[in-house]
């Protein structure tokens, strides 16, 4: 259910690319032609076009250049754990999440310190929020847990501790109380 559903969220996206590819070229292609069609101005504007048309040509060589440069420099990989892919339950210690109104169902609920988990997460009935808090009451990684589809949340706890599971989506009356533990060891 997970990878079927994982599939058909992963090709709406890429229709989606495509539409705007399209969309693009026919704005590269309405652009071309009043380009290609336009005629000579006016010989009393002469003076202005030779002067300014090189300006802005260069302004526009500069925004160009300005705009990938910025675009490639602040383009990082979105941080979000691979929801297609599968990992082995070698390198990955495995979390089942199943929440409730109002109670978490977590197995195992230890889990060691240094290597990754991966929490699949999950709900019974209506949306609820699965959040790690430190110690602190820090919140340390978090995804939703949604019914009828399992949430994968990668995270790997540097150290021993007792952490703290609570709910962030507001789900009915005792939301307040979906609070449950995990042990790092
Ligand atoms: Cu479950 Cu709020």
């Amino acid at each position: 259910m997970f990878n079927k559903q994982g599939g058909g969220k992963f090709k709406m996206i890429s229709t989606v690319y495509a539409i705007t590819l399209v969309c693009i070229g026919l704005v590269i292609a309405v652009f071309y032609y009043v380009f290609v069609n336009s005629k000579e101005a006016d010989p009393d504007y002469q003076s202005i076009i030779k002067k300014w048309y090189g300006v802005r040509s260069k302004w526009f060589l500069f925004l160009l250049v300005l705009g990938l440069t910025v675009s490639v420099l602040t383009t990082t990989p979105f941080p979000t754990p691979d929801q297609k892919k599968e990992y082995s339950s070698d390198d990955y210690q495995n979390v089942t999440v199943d929440a409730h109104q109002w109670y978490w169902i977590m197995t195992p609920s230890t889990v060691k310190a240094g290597q990754p988990v991966e929490f699949k997460v999950s709900a019974a009935d209506v949306n609820h929020g699965f959040g790690i808090y430190d110690e602190h009451m820090e919140l340390v990684a978090q995804t939703q847990a949604m019914p009828g589809y399992t949430n994968k949340l990668i995270h790997t706890f540097d150290k021993p501790g007792k952490f703290k599971i609570l709910c962030l989506e507001y789900c009915g009356l005792a939301h307040h109380a979906m609070i449950t533990e995990l042990t790092v060891e």
